[in-house]
């Protein structure tokens, strides 16, 4: 009786192995089965009403069909798991053999990155980066810079007004007036102003409504021209290279006092003469001087204890001379062909 049962349950459990589908299924027969409560253990209970000749017969048909049923289990477990790594490496299949994709990665604007140059350059001579606002009032844009109303070079700067006492900055100039007001007639004042002006140019290649400035300057005791001079040489050797010499040429702002134009040696040449410098050997770089006392007195410093020096430079000018850009429109379109070529940080 009890072995013939035994056999059937073999039976039984091949079939339930064979048509378990998966891992779950498969542990489901494995308890019922082979577990505490299953039948072979109730077999295997029973076996005290045996005979004595019975007993051993039964207990070792009942152990090797629970080893068969439990090796059988084994077998197909092995094999659903070997199934489903198959299917998860197909789904998961990659072409190790495809190209691979470029990620494409920004730079820094051609713009950006030299004025990061020229202010970190600046930083290391113990300047600090000072902004003013793009919308100006004439006050700070023109006035307090030593051009009253009726001045006549008020035109040297076409401007966009908004109203009559409110204008799009034409320089960066009118930093240094906010920049000294904040002061209050105390010094050192040693600061760099980078942005954006505007001016009421047509576009073409050499000019733009809207263009950059570096403002510089410095107030102090004692602040000379031969100070503007040694940094201006630190300047032109950093940004044009070393064996650069630069010479100022008289010029007239009305916000400084002597006002100076300053040329470097040209980078191209040497100063022998070629297309960059046309024939001339130098490069017109900025405009500067030493501050006019007008503007000191305005902005609350008394010029009988400060002097300074202002220069304004413009940062698409030496990107053009550095890098032999024509056109300045280039700056501003953002085709990203010019933009690439320039990755400099
Ligand atoms: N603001 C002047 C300009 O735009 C440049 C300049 C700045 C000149 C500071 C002298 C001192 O042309």
């Amino acid at each position: 009786m009890l072995k013939e049962k035994l056999l059937e349950l073999r039976e039984q459990a091949i079939e339930n192995i064979g048509s378990a589908d998966g891992l779950k299924a498969l542990q489901d027969v494995h308890v019922r089965f082979l577990g505490k409560k299953g039948p072979i253990t109730e077999v295997l209970k029973g076996m005290g009403k045996l005979s004595a000749e019975e007993r051993p017969v039964v207990g070792q048909l009942a152990n090797e069909v629970r080893k068969m049923i439990a090796a059988k289990i084994e077998e197909k477990k092995a094999d659903l798991e070997a199934k489903l790594l198959e299917m998860k490496l197909e789904s998961e299949k990659i072409d190790v053999t495809l190209p691979g994709r470029k990620t494409v990665t920004g730079n820094h604007h051609l713009l950006g990155s030299i004025i990061r140059e020229v202010e970190d350059l600046f930083i290391g001579l113990g300047f600090s980066i000072e902004e003013g606002p793009e919308v100006e009032q004439d006050y700070y844009n023109f006035e307090a810079l030593n051009l009253p109303k009726d001045h006549p070079a008020r035109d040297m700067q076409d401007s966009f007004y908004i109203t009559d006492e409110i204008l799009m900055r034409t320089h960066t100039s009118p930093v240094q007036a906010h920049t000294l007001e904040k002061h209050k007639g105390v010094g050192p004042v040693k600061v760099i102003c980078p942005g954006k002006v505007y001016r009421r140019d047509n576009d073409d290649a050499t000019h733009s409504h809207q263009f950059m400035q570096i403002e510089g300057l410095y107030v102090d005791h004692n602040v000379r021209l031969s100070d503007l001079k040694g940094i201006l040489t630190v300047f032109a050797k950093h940004m044009f290279g070393a064996d650069r010499e630069i010479r100022l040429r008289p010029s007239f702002f009305p916000f400084t006092e002597p006002s100076v134009e300053m040329d470097i040696s040209c980078f191209r040449c040497g100063g022998h003469g070629c297309n960059v410098c046309k024939g001339t050997g130098w490069i017109e770089i900025l405009g500067a001087g030493m501050v006019h006392p007008n503007v000191l007195r305005m902005s609350g410093f008394d010029p009988s204890e400060y002097t300074g020096f202002a220069f304004g430079m413009g940062p698409e000018r030496i990107a053009m001379l550095k890098y032999g850009i024509e056109d300045i429109r280039n700056f501003y379109t953002d085709d990203i062909r010019f933009l690439k070529q320039f990755n400099r940080a």
